[in-house]
């Protein structure tokens, strides 16, 4: 038996290899490029810092407005804005979501009839200082909290946990 190779299947192997070589050539920039954002990490949590003085907090819940840079969504990176109600009790500083549980409203601190209490204007939602939804309204959980860290005496805020202060 004779291991002679032809011109002809010489010639075949040449082709196939050389196009197989070209095709995952200019494929494979395209494949990485479509699951890229599903390699990616999730990133962890990190802390975003924000303006507001740590020092400056009262037992009043201030509005905190802050900016995540650079944050990835799939193939797009934007600027995010967020915001967070802040107060300190005793040294600790408490940062709670505004998003309200029933249907996603942002929640206000106070107003003329709901002292000591976050509203919700959409439908008349209320939550104690802490955060815990006031039984007979409508949302049925405590708001978020966020996590907390003060770095060089500003409040930085990572990600949303569920509240444990209720
Ligand atoms: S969305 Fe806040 S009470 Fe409905």
């Amino acid at each position: 038996m004779s291991n002679k190779v032809s011109r002809r299947t010489f010639l075949s192997y040449t082709l196939m290899g050389t196009g197989g070589f070209m095709a995952s050539a200019m494929l494979m920039p395209m494949i990485r490029f479509a699951i890229d954002p599903v390699l990616a990490s999730a990133g962890g949590s990190d802390f975003i810092p924000t303006p507001q003085k740590a020092d400056e907090l009262t037992e009043t819940p201030v509005r905190v407005d802050y900016t995540i840079k650079d944050r990835q969504d799939a193939w797009y990176t934007s600027d995010v804005s967020n915001t967070a109600w802040v107060y300190k009790e005793g040294d600790k500083v408490i940062a709670l979501s505004p998003v309200c549980k029933h249907l996603g409203c942002t929640v206000n601190w106070e107003g003329d009839e709901h002292k000591n209490e976050f509203f919700c204007p959409c439908h008349a939602g209320r939550y104690k200082k802490n955060g815990d939804n006031i039984p007979g309204t409508p949302p049925l959980g405590p708001l978020d909290e966020y996590e907390v860290e003060v770095i060089d005496g500003f409040v930085n805020l990572g990600g949303v946990i569920p509240n444990t202060l209720v």
